[in-house]
């Protein structure tokens, strides 16, 4: 089994690296093989995805991706900037469907901004579509207005689209997550205004009819984004377009204490996938060996599970991250009085040990 490597930027170097350490103690037959990506490719290669990278990412079973973007590179055109690799691996491997799980771990219930009793026990699935919408619509760009409120000053547009097969598609990885978990899918769109989401909504009502043993509900997105923080544990899985999706999950994360635990799967037609955590780079603690590396690390075991067909080799690392949290070993962004802070290095060194000591008796 082929993986692809690609740390990118900012912390992406340091939690790419304990993940790859607890890959590599479950000796499992990995080839691993690393490539630059986003900022870090630009330095070296003039591009944030040079080709060597995307073919490797292509020829490869899985990636495994850390992050990318540094405000360094701001000021570079569009094309060229660190966001461009990722977006250019989503659309050129077709991962359309984005699974980002939000579980509130019961040792971390107190680190939520919210009242524990509203995230305790909290486990909900945001299912992204992420090669459409808005995002990727053509046309875009700049002109000179020729109507609307001031005509001849310059202006911006995108296209916020999507097509029949496309939503179709989406919906029915929303409908099968939802048959493993607790059967319920809330479509969030925006139909009130937008007729791309009136489309999405009459597309996921009619692909509904294949699952009658599944719940459906439509929420506008304002209101989806004001229940996320009054009763987040009423949803099970929410389906929605890219942009929604990009906003409600941050939100969504941050439910869970820290963004730091929440690993993320970008998925093709044939379950061939992406994985990375759900944060950014964060340059303005990069370097400094304080980043929480287990989003990477469950991001490796939604690896094995999804594309790589081991879910035993999942479980374990599951259970070891269950165990380093609850023997108290905290990085900075999930430290809470009366347990132990930890560097990005022992954090991944724990979870190691921690598979190593698992007999397999649990
Ligand atoms: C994400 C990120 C990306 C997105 C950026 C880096 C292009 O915010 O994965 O959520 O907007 O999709
Ligand atoms: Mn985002």
């Amino acid at each position: 089994m082929k993986i692809a490597v690609l740390p990118g930027d900012g912390i992406g170097t340091e939690i790419v690296a304990e993940a790859v350490k607890v890959l590599n103690v479950l000796e499992l037959p990995l080839e691993m093989e690393t490539a630059p990506v986003g900022g870090a490719a630009y330095e070296v290669a003039g591009h944030p995805l040079p080709d060597a990278t995307l073919k490797l990412a292509q020829q490869a079973d899985a990636v495994l991706f850390g992050a990318v973007g540094d405000w360094k590179y701001d000021k570079l055109e569009r094309a060229l900037r660190p966001e461009q690799a990722i977006l250019g691996l989503r659309k050129s491997l077709g991962l359309f469907a984005n699974f980002r799980p939000a579980i509130c771990y019961e040792q971390l219930t107190h680190a939520s901004s919210l009242k524990p009793e509203l995230v305790a026990g909290l486990d909900i699935l945001i299912i992204r579509e992420l090669t459409g919408d808005i995002y990727f619509g053509q046309p875009r760009g700049r002109r000179t207005a020729v109507d609307g409120h001031f005509p001849g000053s310059e202006e911006a547009f995108d296209t916020m689209r999507y097509s029949r097969p496309e939503i179709e598609r989406i919906a029915h990885v929303a409908f099968q997550a939802a048959r493993k978990r607790n059967k319920k899918v809330t479509s969030v769109d925006k139909a009130n205004v937008l007729e791309t989401f009136q489309f999405w909504k009459d597309v996921v009502t009619e692909v509904h009819a294949q699952y009658p043993d599944v719940e459906l509900d439509h929420m506008y997105v304002d209101n989806a984004a004001m229940q996320l923080v009054k009763a987040p544990k009423k949803f099970d899985v929410v389906v929605t377009g890219n942009m929604f999706g990009d906003i409600l999950s941050d939100e969504a994360a941050m439910l869970t204490g820290s963004i730091g635990m929440l690993p993320s799967a970008s998925l093709d037609k044939n379950n061939k996938g992406l994985y990375e955590p759900s944060h950014g780079s964060a340059p303005d603690i990069a370097g400094k060996g304080i980043a929480n590396p287990l989003a990477t690390i469950l991001s490796a075991a939604m690896m094995l599970k999804f594309s790589l067909n081991q879910p035993e080799a999942a479980a374990r690392i599951e259970s070891a991250v269950q165990s380093v949290l609850a023997q108290g070993l905290r990085t900075a962004d999930i430290w809470s009085e009366g347990t132990r802070k930890v560097s990005t290095r022992e954090m991944g060194e724990a979870v190691v040990a921690a598979i190593a000591a698992d007999t397999g008796a649990t």
